[in-house]
């Protein structure tokens, strides 16, 4: 199940600094959204103001008809940071089973769970006995555990090495087709935004606007070979020449 969701009006202020100036989006249910621009642009405040983990200086989240605050009590969200939030002496599956506790949700089998994303063996193994792939690939069950409607992903590819990266892109873009969910997915990496995104926020290097919004019209999930495809080329060179361009234009 995913959820429409809708940004309206939505900026934070951290002091003197607009970490996200007001920003309006309408993110469509099962829409996949990139999160693309330099270092403090403000993409993590974005997921976070989505997440209910700060709150908008104006403006308003919704998750479906429900607050972002709703969508939290109700367990509609998954997150996803950048270091993986398993700890290296927990077991795969106490990961999995933690969510669904907090999440209260019983009555479907956390081994189930590890099986699909392609864990099974290794459900007792403890976080340190696991490769960087595969604590990815457990982060993201745990988060993807309870069923959210909306996943929110913050880097969380960021420490696999290139190989990996893409292997696991290209899992996530197939078992995104068989439950689908709503994902905001920040990235650094342009050509992983373009090969797994329906629409990339091309953040501008002056923080908290949002420069462009470019769109991947291309059914998902995409074909490896999507790679070559001179849409996929076109599309990644016109974000890397805005990032460029925007970084340029500060200096
Ligand atoms: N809790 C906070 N307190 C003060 N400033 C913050 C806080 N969170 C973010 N900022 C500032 O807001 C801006 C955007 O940050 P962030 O959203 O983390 O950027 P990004 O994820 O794109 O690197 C930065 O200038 C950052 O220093
Ligand atoms: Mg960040």
């Amino acid at each position: 199940m995913a959820a429409p969701v809708s940004i309206r009006g939505v900026s934070r202020q951290f002091g003197e600094t607009w970490a996200l100036r007001p920003t309006d989006l309408e993110i469509k249910a099962g829409e996949f959204v990139a999160l693309v621009g330099p270092s403090g642009c403000g993409k993590t405040t974005l997921l976070r103001l989505v997440a209910d983990l700060v709150a908008p200086t104006s403006g308003e989240v919704r998750i479906g008809n429900d607050t972002a605050a709703e969508a939290r009590r109700k367990r509609l969200l998954g997150l996803v940071s950048q270091r993986p939030a398993v700890l290296p002496w927990k077991r795969a599956i106490d990961d999995v089973r933690f969510t669904q506790k907090i999440a209260g949700k019983v009555g479907f089998d956390p081994a189930k769970v590890l099986r699909d994303f392609g864990l099974e063996g290794h459900e007792g193994k403890r976080a340190r006995q696991l490769s960087g792939g595969m604590l990815q690939r457990v982060n993201i069950a745990s988060a993807m555990a309870h069923d959210p409607a909306v996943l929110l992903m913050d880097e969380p590819f960021s420490a696999l090495d290139e190989m990996k990266r893409e292997e696991i892109g290209e899992w996530f873009d197939r078992e995104l087709a068989l439950r689908p969910k709503t994902v905001l997915f920040v990235t650094h990496h342009i050509d992983e935004a373009v090969m797994l995104a329906d629409r990339l926020l091309v953040f501008s290097a002056s923080p908290g606007v949002v420069a462009e919004i470019v769109s991947v019209d291309v059914p998902r999930p995409r074909d490896p070979s999507f790679r070559q495809d001179p849409r996929f080329v076109a599309i990644a060179a016109h974000v890397r020449g805005l990032l460029m361009h925007k970084a340029v234009a500060l200096s």
